[in-house]
């Protein structure tokens, strides 16, 4: 693999997973010039990124991907031979109470890339599409099972419908137009610089200012964790090594309820907080009406990614929720900034009549 002349657009770089992604790249391949594209929605915070800012192989581009003609004009002006493709609308409680933005940015935005890539690369070798989706594509699990690349797509929610339609595109685009394209498709990421609408932050913030914990249903939900780190390392992997027109499921091998998570979260942040006895926040914890289509179970197989590529999970989960909870307390000014203004807004709208 030639490790240099590659010119990577990394979309939706300034968010949570996007800007490890960034990070991750710029400083492991100095010989790549890295292009961040990122509109900054509430989600996008180039602060996330001050470490690596001033990098001479990393730029960023302020701009939309629901911009056909600007889309256009940065791949002529800078030639980009690759694209990681992150940015997307990611928050299903959102995309409930507004399904249409997730059409433009997830579904439009993604094929304004697919055709800049397939009119600027011209059928030519030396280019990847690299497209970072989602394991909520599959749908609901019960009890027993696992997803596997082959499970065929049932997404809920209008975010998981909206990157489903993502992934046919790409698919589509690669089989249509022999477009060189890769997809993958992760669980539940956690870890610094996400932002607090999530539920691992939201209930560290709220356990911070002594809120209550908003825990939708009866908490037997189940997600599959992973560390966003070993998210990227699976992502670098895949972006070198994957084989075009191929899926790639990505996952912790790590379920939990959301109820044993919330209460595991009160056990450390108390006592990072030197509150005592640690766990007295769990009486902050209130079951509310619950997230509507609430998918009960996901959980990722990913046998594919370890026998082909060689990947494994580093992080064990006890050591990734304490940095993840240390990181927060830490980074005071980082969570205050994010929480203030439009948070208030949007979390008074989500949760005000929920925890009444
Ligand atoms: P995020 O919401 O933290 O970040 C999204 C970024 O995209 C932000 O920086 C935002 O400013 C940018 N963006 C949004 N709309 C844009 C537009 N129209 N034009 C340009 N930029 C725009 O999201 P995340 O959690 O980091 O997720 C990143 C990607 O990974 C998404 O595609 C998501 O579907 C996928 N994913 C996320 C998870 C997870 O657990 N968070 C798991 C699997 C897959
Ligand atoms: O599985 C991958 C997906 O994981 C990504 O594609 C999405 O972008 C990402 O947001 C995430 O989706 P979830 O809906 O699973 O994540 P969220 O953090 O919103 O919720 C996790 C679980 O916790 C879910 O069962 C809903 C529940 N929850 C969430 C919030 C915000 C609560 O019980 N209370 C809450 O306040």
């Amino acid at each position: 693999m030639n490790l240099r002349n590659k010119k990577i657009l990394i979309t939706g770089g300034a968010g949570f997973i996007g800007s490890h992604v960034v990070r991750f790249m710029v400083k492991k391949y100095p010989g790549y010039e890295i292009y961040n594209l990122d509109a900054l929605t509430y989600a996008g915070n180039l602060a996330n990124l001050k470490d690596i800012e001033n990098n001479p192989n990393y730029h960023f581009i302020k701009g939309d991907i629901r911009d056909r003609k600007l889309i256009d004009r940065i791949f002529e002006e800078f030639g980009f031979t690759h694209i990681i493709h992150l940015a997307a609308e990611s928050h299903v409680d959102r995309s409930i109470e507004n399904p249409s933005a997730f059409v433009e940015t997830n579904v439009m935005g993604t094929v304004h890339l697919l055709d800049a890539a397939l009119k600027h690369w011209n059928n030519k070798d030396g280019h990847l599409f690299y497209h970072v989706s989602t394991d909520e594509v599959y749908g609901s699990l019960g009890p027993t099972g696992k997803f596997k690349e082959n499970t065929p797509y049932d997404p809920h929610s209008p975010y998981s419908a909206s990157k489903a339609a993502s992934d046919h595109f790409v698919r589509a685009y690669y089989h249509t137009y022999n477009l060189p394209t890769v997809i993958s498709n992760c669980s539940n990421n956690y870890g610094p610089y996400q932002f607090p609408e999530k539920l691992i932050p939201l209930i560290i913030n709220n356990i911070l200012h002594k809120n209550p914990l908003p825990v939708y249903g009866d908490g037997s939900n189940i997600r599959d964790w992973l560390y966003v780190e070993d998210h990227v390392k699976a992502i670098d992997l895949i972006f070198h090594r994957g084989k075009s027109g191929e899926t790639y499921n990505i996952g912790g091998d790590n379920e939990w309820r959301n109820i044993d998570l919330v209460e595991k979260l009160c056990e450390i942040t108390d006592e990072l907080l030197g509150r005592q006895p640690a766990g007295q926040s769990k009486k902050l914890i209130r079951f509310v009406k619950d997230r509507a289509g609430h998918d009960w179970r996901y959980a990722i197989d990913n046998s594919k990614l370890k026998s082909e590529l060689g990947w494994q999970p580093e992080m064990d989960f006890e050591t990734g929720l304490r940095k993840t909870v240390k990181w927060y307390l830490n980074n005071h000014e980082w969570l205050q900034n994010v929480t203030s203004g439009k948070y208030r807004e949007y979390y008074d709208k989500m949760y005000k009549n929920r925890l009444a």
